[in-house]
This record gives C-alpha cells, sequence and structure tokens, in this order.
C-alpha cells in the first residue's frame, strides 16, 4: 500500500464550466473556490495528507486578459480573507510557492499574513502555487546557489533552495488535458500522475477518494523492480 503525504493538483476547467452553462468565465474561477474548500477540508479531515499543493495562478496566465487577471488576484485576497476560518477551524497551515514579488502589497500582506498566523498549526499543509512555473523556481533556485560560487552542486543542494522540497506522491489535473502545464517538474520525478475530465468545479471528494483508492494499490517501483 502506498503512503500519500503530499498531493499536487492542477485545477483545471473553470473557464469551460462557466462557458458551459452561457456564464462568464470569472464565475467559474469563484466556483472553483467552493471546490478548493470541500478537497481541503476533506483532505485535512478524513485523510493522512500531509501537503496538499494546489495550482491557483501559473507564470504563463499573465497573458490572459487584464479584467481575468484582475479579478482572479481580487478573488485571491477575497479568498485568503474569507476562509481563514477553514484554515483555524482545521489546524491547517497556509504557505505559497511561486514569485510573490509581482503581486500588489495589499495582496502580499494578505498572504503573510495568513502565512503568520497559521504558521504553528499541525495538520495539513496547505501550499498554494501562485505566479508559479517549475522552471522559473528552478532558475531562481539555481541562481540562489550561484550567490555562494559552488564549483559543483548536488540534488540536495538544489532541493534545499526550490520552493518546495516535498517530493510529490500523487498529481491530479482536473479538466480534461494531459499535460503538465509548467508545475512542479523536478518534484513529479517519480509521483503518480492521474487525469479526470471532470471540471474543476464538479470536482469532488467522492472522486478525489476513489483515485486516491487506485493510487494506493498502484505499484510505484522507483526504477526497482
Ligand atoms: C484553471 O481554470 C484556473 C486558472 C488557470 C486560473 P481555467 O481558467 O484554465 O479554465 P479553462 O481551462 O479555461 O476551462
Ligand atoms: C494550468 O492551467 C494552470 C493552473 C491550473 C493554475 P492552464 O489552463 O493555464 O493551462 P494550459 O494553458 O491549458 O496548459
Ligand atoms: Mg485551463
Amino acid at each position: 500500500m502506498n503512503q500519500l503525504k503530499h498531493l499536487a493538483i492542477i485545477m483545471d476547467g473553470n473557464g469551460r464550466w462557466a462557458t458551459n452553462q452561457n456564464k462568464l468565465r470569472i464565475r467559474g474561477h469563484e466556483q472553483g473556490i467552493k471546490t478548493v474548500e470541500s478537497i481541503m477540508t476533506y483532505c485535512a479531515r478524513d485523510t493522512d495528507i500531509e501537503t496538499l499543493t494546489l495550482y491557483a495562478f501559473s507564470t504563463e496566465n499573465w497573458k490572459r486578459p487584464k479584467l481575468e487577471v484582475d479579478f482572479l488576484m481580487m478573488l485571491l485576497d477575497k479568498y485568503l480573507k474569507s476562509k481563514l476560518k477553514v484554515y483555524m477551524n482545521h489546524n491547517i497551515r497556509f504557505e505559497t510557492i511561486g514569485d510573490l514579488s509581482k503581486f500588489s502589497n495589499k495582496l502580499k500582506e494578505r498572504i503573510e499574513f495568513t502565512k503568520e498566523i497559521t504558521k504553528n498549526h499541525t495538520g495539513l499543509k496547505q501550499v498554494l502555487a501562485i505566479n508559479y512555473g517549475a522552471k522559473d523556481e528552478i532558475i531562481r533556485s539555481f541562481n540562489k546557489l550561484l550567490e555562494s560560487s559552488p564549483t559543483s552542486i548536488t540534488e540536495d543542494d538544489l532541493d534545499n533552495v526550490l520552493d518546495i522540497k516535498d517530493p510529490v506522491d500523487l498529481m491530479i489535473r482536473t479538466g480534461g488535458e494531459h499535460r503538465i502545464s509548467n508545475f512542479l517538474l523536478w518534484q513529479i520525478a517519480y509521483s503518480e500522475i492521474r487525469f479526470t475530465d471532470t471540471l474543476w468545479p464538479e470536482f469532488g471528494p467522492e472522486e478525489l477518494s476513489d483515485i486516491i483508492k487506485n493510487y494506493t494499490i498502484s505499484k510505484r517501483r522507483f526504477g526497482g523492480l
């Protein structure tokens, strides 16, 4: 039986969910927040998962129309404010990966406040990937290592400066696309990957539980026999 310590999810399909219902794409993002809450609460309450990393905004998502990007920034701030009680009630620690320097001061303050107030929580660690790109993370990490002018580096050296060290056990992508879209490239070296056609706003604990059951019995060989 495989242990599941680190679950990473590419939350895709919000826009299509909204379009399918003749709604504006931004309504899909609002609905997606409800899924975030239900999946996070399920992981904290009903599983032994230690780390839940959610891909919320990629380094490439700035290419979207300004209105959608602005709405996503507003929604992130609103989410952190209104859902703080979920983090408090379920003993969940909030962390982020990605380059925060591009965000407004107000949003950065909200992010730091949420991290600070939840930092001693001992339950689930919920990591939000925002302005995150794996290539960007790896390049930022190499540049950190270069500061001490090394003549060579090891895997451990890189691990220690990445935004997140924990290897991913299981990665899930909702929304029907079969690609990684620049998420956690180093950390998924040996992770199991599952794709589902379900759009993120329609994803729920029942389907997650089925995927986890299937993961638990899969044979992870890590190159051995
Ligand atoms: C994922 O949903 C959320 C973000 C990337 C912010 P999308 O907005 O990509 O939804 P689709 O893929 O267009 O349906
Ligand atoms: C990946 O979804 C990024 C997030 C879920 C935050 P995208 O919708 O941006 O990915 P592509 O463009 O389909 O590859
Ligand atoms: Mg998408």
